[in-house]
Formats: structure tokens, C-alpha cells, sequence
């Protein structure tokens, strides 16, 4: 399956899909074909040039609705022929629209269990609650955010004293391997989105 994974910085994550697909061990059944950012000069667009793959930025700030830089994002993924969405560190929220176009074949990862934790400040609202165990989540996208059917999740322990710092980072490194097992479930067709919203296993 071809994929495009869409980012907004570091790319840790694409770092993990990329090393993932292309280990000929794993066998994958996907190949990452285009990396799109909505901003320039971030480090995983350097990381995904180191690959040999495709980069394309869409400026968010040269559109002026959500609707027409998401039409852009739209355009270029059909232009690749793209069958696999990954949002991967990807800063901006989607419209319904394109949101639906790509209904089941849109994956995201949040960085806590869900359905706790929603939103841009997961690793803080884990803070201020004071729960003993996090982690992250891969899922399908919906229209609501971080509300989709969840395809894996891993746990990590919070430790006494653990700042926001620390725990993206050790959540960060379950990410590395929940994301490519995400990925795989899809591109080998071993999971599918069904019409009521929940996860099928086949
Ligand atoms: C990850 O923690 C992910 O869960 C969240 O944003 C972060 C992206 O990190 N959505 P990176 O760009 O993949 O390093």
C-alpha cells in the first residue's frame, strides 16, 4: 500500500515508520512514498529526504480556510496515488470534509490512553490527574478528534517527580513500536473500519 505520512516537527515517529517498512525482515505490506509538513525546515522533512522519499510542504499560513489547505493536502495525496494516510506529529485539525474522504484509511497516534486525555496537552492534563499509568494510541481518524476506533495502545508508568519532558519521552519510545504495528494491521488488510465506527479484525 503506498502511504503519505503528514507531519508538523521532529518526526520521531515517521522515523519509526520508515525504519519499519523498510527492514525487508518485516515484510511490510506498506511503503512510505510522500512525506507532507504544513511547515518548513522541520526536522522529520530532513529525515524523510535522508530516506529517499518524497517531501512536499503546504504551508498552512499561504491558505486562507481550513477547507482550502486541506483541498491542497487532498490534491497532493491523490496525485501520489496515495491508498494510507499516517498523521504523525501533525499539528493542525482536519476538516469533516477530509476528514471523510479518507475515512478508514487515516491513521493518527496520541500520546496517552484514549479516550483520556484528548487534545494538544495530553502529557500535562496526565500530570494534573495524577494517574499512575499513560501511554500512547494508534487509531483511525474521525471527525472528532482523538475520538476514532483505536487500533493499538501501549502503557507506560508514570513515576514520581516525572515532568512533561520526561514523559514524552518515555511515551515517545512505545511510540516507536506502536505506530509501525498500527500501520501494518491496515496495509496488510488484517483490520478494517467498519460503517458503525468500530474496529473490525479479520
Ligand atoms: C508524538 O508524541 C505524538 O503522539 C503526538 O505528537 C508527537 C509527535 O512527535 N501526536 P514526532 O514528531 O513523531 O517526534
Amino acid at each position: 500500500k503506498r502511504v503519505a505520512v503528514l507531519i508538523s516537527g521532529t518526526g520521531t515517529n515517521l522515523q519509526a515508520l520508515i525504519d519499519h517498512t523498510k527492514n525487508p525482515a518485516n515484510n511490510s505490506a506498506a511503503e512510505i512514498v510522500l512525506v507532507l509538513s504544513n511547515k518548513p525546515d522541520v526536522q522529520g522533512l530532513y529525515r524523510a529526504q535522508q530516506a529517499g522519499i518524497s517531501t512536499k510542504v503546504i504551508n498552512h499560513k499561504n491558505y486562507k480556510t481550513r477547507e482550502e489547505f486541506d483541498a491542497a493536502l487532498h490534491e497532493s495525496l491523490l496525485a501520489g496515488g496515495i491508498e494510507i494516510v499516517c498523521l504523525a506529529g501533525f499539528m493542525r485539525i482536519l476538516t469533516g470534509g477530509f476528514v471523510s474522504k479518507w475515512k478508514g484509511k487515516m491513521l493518527n497516534i496520541h500520546p496517552s490512553l484514549l479516550p483520556s486525555f484528548k487534545g494538544a496537552h495530553a502529557h500535562k492534563l496526565v500530570l494534573e490527574a495524577g494517574v499512575r499509568v499513560t501511554g500512547c494510541t494508534v487509531h483511525f481518524v474521525s471527525e472528532e478528534v482523538d475520538a476514532g476506533a483505536i487500533i493499538v495502545q501501549e502503557p507506560v508508568p508514570v513515576y514520581p517527580g516525572e515532568t512533561e519532558e520526561s514523559l514524552s519521552e518515555r511515551v515517545k519510545t512505545v511510540e516507536r513500536k506502536a505506530y509501525p504495528a498500527a500501520l501494518e494491521l491496515l496495509a496488510s488488510e488484517r483490520i478494517q473500519l467498519q460503517e458503525n465506527g468500530k474496529l473490525l479484525w479479520k
